[in-house]
């Protein structure tokens, strides 16, 4: 990958180099930097949680609503503890599902060090404990909290490469680590714990999964509450949207459109991709915010998307396509 004027890319993948490019992100954090790194959802745009300064950066990098609060990423649990409260069902979580695709919000403890602007001055924090290897380095490197959103311009497709990362924020940002594609390639699973335990966001964890570590089911957020005072405020009906538009459950596409197909495609004249010719939803959840940018950037102005089942994985990748599909604001 070459070196873009402003921002740089440094290979992070194993050995020396990968170490050295880890020092290099985490030093560049503590001067208040801003350092894209793969989790093993999607690209993030990390900056030190407890810098207020860099945060606003990272705002007006991503040219994101300063009302939209970000995840706090940790090591582990006991690096999760001292910024929230945790309770029964949050340990619970905690123990079954860190490191891995699980963010939970959480009441936020009195003594919390994270910047209130990262906040949006709420009461509560999302937290999450990685699982990639380049996060966990970092996070080890760095030695506090990292605040990080999906490392896209706002209100576009999260990134799962660093090209992604670069076609959005090139020249905007400090540095970008390389270590290839995300292996999940949907954001993570947002829980609220703080009253009712609740589905904020579906994503790379299952509801399934959650649901049977809990003993009961989550609560979904009424959709009054996600529109107008919104609870997880990244869920806005138009958020993760591509360029072109839209058209979901499509059976058959017609003449000019480019199709994103799942299991066995219809003959077609036009470009298409398959988000997993075999049907298999991890492998769509993995090819999806790569194939919809792929289709985006050949031109297509219409995208016809084959239906794609609901059960597990499907959940996320159905609100997502959803997302894309919603007309624009
Ligand atoms: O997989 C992921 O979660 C990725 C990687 C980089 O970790 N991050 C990510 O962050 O998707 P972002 O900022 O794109 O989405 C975070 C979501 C937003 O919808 C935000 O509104 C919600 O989390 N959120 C953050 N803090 C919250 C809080 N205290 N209460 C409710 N929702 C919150
Ligand atoms: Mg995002």
């Amino acid at each position: 990958m070459t070196v873009e004027p402003g921002t740089r890319v440094l290979k992070a993948s194993t050995g020396p180099d990968a170490t050295e490019a880890i020092a290099t992100a985490a030093a560049c954090l503590k001067a208040g930097g801003l350092v894209a790194f793969p989790t093993e959802t999607v690209y993030g745009l990390g900056a030190d949680a407890c810098h207020g300064e860099a945060i606003a950066r990272l705002y007006a990098a991503k040219g994101r609503p300063a009302f939209n609060p970000l995840i706090a990423h940790v090591g582990d649990v006991a690096a999760a503890r001292r910024l929230a409260e945790f309770d029964a069902a949050a340990e619970k979580l905690a123990a079954a599902f860190w490191p891995g695709p699980l963010t939970l919000v959480l009441p936020k403890r009195l003594d919390c060090p994270v910047a209130a602007l990262a906040l949006a001055g709420l009461d509560s924090i999302a937290i999450r404990v990685p699982s990639h290897r380049t996060a966990r380095a970092l996070l080890d490197a760095f030695g506090g909290p990292v605040v990080a959103p999906s490392a896209n311009r706002s209100g576009h497709v999260s990134p799962t490469t660093p090209a992604h990362v670069l076609a959005d924020l090139r020249g905007r940002i400090d540095l970008i680590l390389d270590d290839g594609p995300c292996a999940v390639g949907v954001e993570s699973t947002i829980v609220a714990l703080v009253g009712a335990p609740t589905l904020l966001r579906p994503g790379g964890l299952p509801r399934e999964d959650i649901e049977r570590v809990l003993g009961y089911a989550l609560l979904n957020p009424a959709p009054s509450e996600v529109e107008d005072a919104p609870l997880a405020p990244g869920m806005l009906a138009s958020h993760y949207a591509p360029t072109a538009r839209v058209r979901l459950d499509a059976t058959a596409p017609r003449e000019g459109e480019a199709l994103l197909a799942f299991g066995d495609a219809p003959a077609f004249d036009g470009m298409v991709l398959n988000l997993s010719p075999r049907g298999d939803l991890i492998e769509a959840a993995a090819n999806l915010f790569s194939h919809l940018r792929a289709l985006d950037a050949a031109g297509a102005t219409t995208i016809a998307v084959m239906p794609v089942p609901h059960d597990g994985l499907g959940e996320a990748i159905n609100d997502r396509l959803a997302r894309a599909a919603a007309p624009k604001p």
